[in-house]
């Protein structure tokens, strides 16, 4: 029920540092970290300007948990997701409240987890041949490496066995254009998002081709009954017991906007989260040698495997903080299918609201000390439901969390089992800023763990000796803050 009594949406504060036409988009380009840190002096609601249109950024905890919960109200929508849509269609990320239970029914199956030990295999062994494609002294493009890493566990998970060479980088730079596109798309204005520039001529051509590479893998399944144990037999598989004749079936077009959904949700996210934890690494040279120690006497000589999953704490507590420092989806938009009370105020149906696991996870008052990478904070305690949100909550709560977790944590470890990292030059990397929070163009060198065999100083069985010193991280947090300052949730309330 609405508070009749309640402040309307005019009365919310308005963002400083906006300007009579373009209001916010302006600051919002030109360092999207530091203007949404800039917000998080505000503990409820504050709004923001994008040219004509405006949006409630949500900082409080407990009220955006309320937003997640509240899906019927508080619906997927706003510019994000609009893009979205433009690629893949009404895929269980983006589909509307009305149609996504029964999508969630869908494909939950494909993440059940039976099924995720299988994925988990296919993780270690795609993760142990990457590792092995190295070279002591290489200067890597850690993120490109960990997409060519990702794209091919996401296209074995899903597709099982290996795509063609062709196929396979014909799918990742169509990705990569296109992922990149998204949030350069969402602060265009509409009546300029349809010339036809060289971009978007790049971009349209790629998502059409990246449809027609899933569309033909879908096509070859289709003619081939074999359950192959992998997300796509359970997707083709996959029946609605609550449909009206408890029989009905994804079609050809849901199956390629959920397959797209999954490929786009699931590839770049977690190649990111690897890429910084990985940089987190190199540039906490401490953690690092301590993380060799338990990789080295988690694996004892052997090959990594699935089953060496809940031995890897460490591990998975870099993982867990690299996420909180990157939240790959840094922001997240909700539009109301209906007028609604929010923190006292009063907002029209149709309003849309920003919700940020960035702002979140750097405030000092929920974080101590929030620019610190401190893996162990996560030692005793189990992340907190309202303030820890990488995955999101609630109804629309990444279906595929346990899947990224299991794949970061075994890569992370089969790079560290053979790699020393270390940062490559001496400027601070700062992120770009897209619909993901992206480690574009980020630089790590590798030296081979053997050799410190060959010299006695270390090596995967002797526990690595310490590298260089120098632990201060030079990921340039203050710019991004800049001049101001797991698991199961609970049905709607
Ligand atoms: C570290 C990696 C990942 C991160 C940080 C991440 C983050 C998120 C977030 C924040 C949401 C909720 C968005 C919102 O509420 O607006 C979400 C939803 C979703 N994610 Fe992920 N994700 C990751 C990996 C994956 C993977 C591996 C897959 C699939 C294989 C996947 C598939 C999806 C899907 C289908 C949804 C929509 C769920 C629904 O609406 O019911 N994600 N993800």
């Amino acid at each position: 029920m609405t508070d009749t009594n309640a402040a309307t949406a005019a009365s919310v504060p308005l963002a400083p540092g906006g300007l009579p036409l373009l209001g916010h988009a302006l600051p919002l380009l030109r360092d999207p970290l530091a203007f949404i840190s800039s917000l998080s002096g505000y503990r409820g609601l504050v709004r923001v300007r994008l040219g004509p249109t405006s949006a409630v950024v949500v900082c409080d905890p407990d009220l955006t948990r309320h937003v997640f919960l509240n899906d019927r109200v508080y619906d997927k929508g706003g510019p994000i997701y609009e893009r979205i849509r433009e690629v893949i269609g009404d895929g269980l990320s983006t589909c509307a409240y009305p149609l996504h239970r029964r999508q969630r029914r869908l494909c939950q199956p494909s993440f059940h987890p039976a099924r995720l030990t299988g994925y988990s295999a296919v993780f270690a062994r795609a993760s142990r041949l990457k590792a092995a494609s190295w070279h002591d002294g290489d200067v890597l493009d850690i993120t490109q490496e960990m997409m060519t890493l990702t794209t091919r566990a996401t296209m074995e998970t899903m597709f099982s066995g290996a795509l063609p060479a062709e196929t396979m980088s014909r799918a990742l730079s169509d990705t990569a254009v296109v992922v990149s596109a998204f949030f350069r798309r969402m602060m265009t204005p509409a009546a300029l998002r349809g010339v036809p520039t060289p971009g978007k001529r790049r971009y349209d051509h790629a998502r059409h081709r990246l449809s027609a590479t899933i569309e033909g893998i879908i096509a070859e399944r289709r003619a081939d009954p074999t359950d192959h144990a992998d997300l796509l037999s359970t997707l083709v598989g996959a029946v609605d017991e609550e449909s009206q004749d408890g029989q009905r079936q994804l079609s050809d077009g849901e199956l390629a906007d959920e397959a797209l959904t999954f490929f786009l949700g699931g590839m770049e996210t977690t190649a990111i989260t690897l890429a910084w934890a990985l940089h987190l690494l190199a540039t906490h040279p401490d953690v690092q040698q301590r993380l060799r120690a338990e990789t080295d006497g988690v694996l004892a000589g052997g090959d990594l495997d699935a089953a060496h999953l809940p031995s890897l704490g460490l591990a998975t507590r870099v993982v867990t903080e690299a996420l909180r420092l990157y939240p790959p989806a840094w922001m997240m938009t909700r539009r109301l299918r209906q007028d609604a009370e929010l923190g006292g105020v009063r907002l029209a149906s149709g309003s849309t609201l920003v919700l940020s696991p960035y702002l979140l996870h750097r405030r000092g008052d929920l974080f101590p000390d929030p620019d610190r990478f401190d893996p162990d904070r996560w030692l005793d305690a189990q992340p907190d439901r309202a303030t820890y949100i990488p995955f999101g909550a609630g109804p629309r709560k990444c279906i595929g969390d346990q899947f990224a977790l299991n794949e970061a944590v075994l890569a992370l470890t089969a790079v560290v089992a053979r790699w020393k990292l270390s940062p490559v030059g001496e400027e601070p990397f700062r992120p770009k800023v897209e619909t993901s929070l992206s480690s574009r163009g980020l630089l790590l060198r590798v030296a081979d763990r053997r050799q410190d065999d060959a010299g006695g100083t270390g090596g995967p069985q002797r526990h690595a000796a310490v590298p260089p010193q120098g632990t201060a991280c030079p990921v340039d947090h203050r710019a991004a803050r800049g001049a101001a300052s797991p698991r199961s949730d609970a049905a709607p309330e």
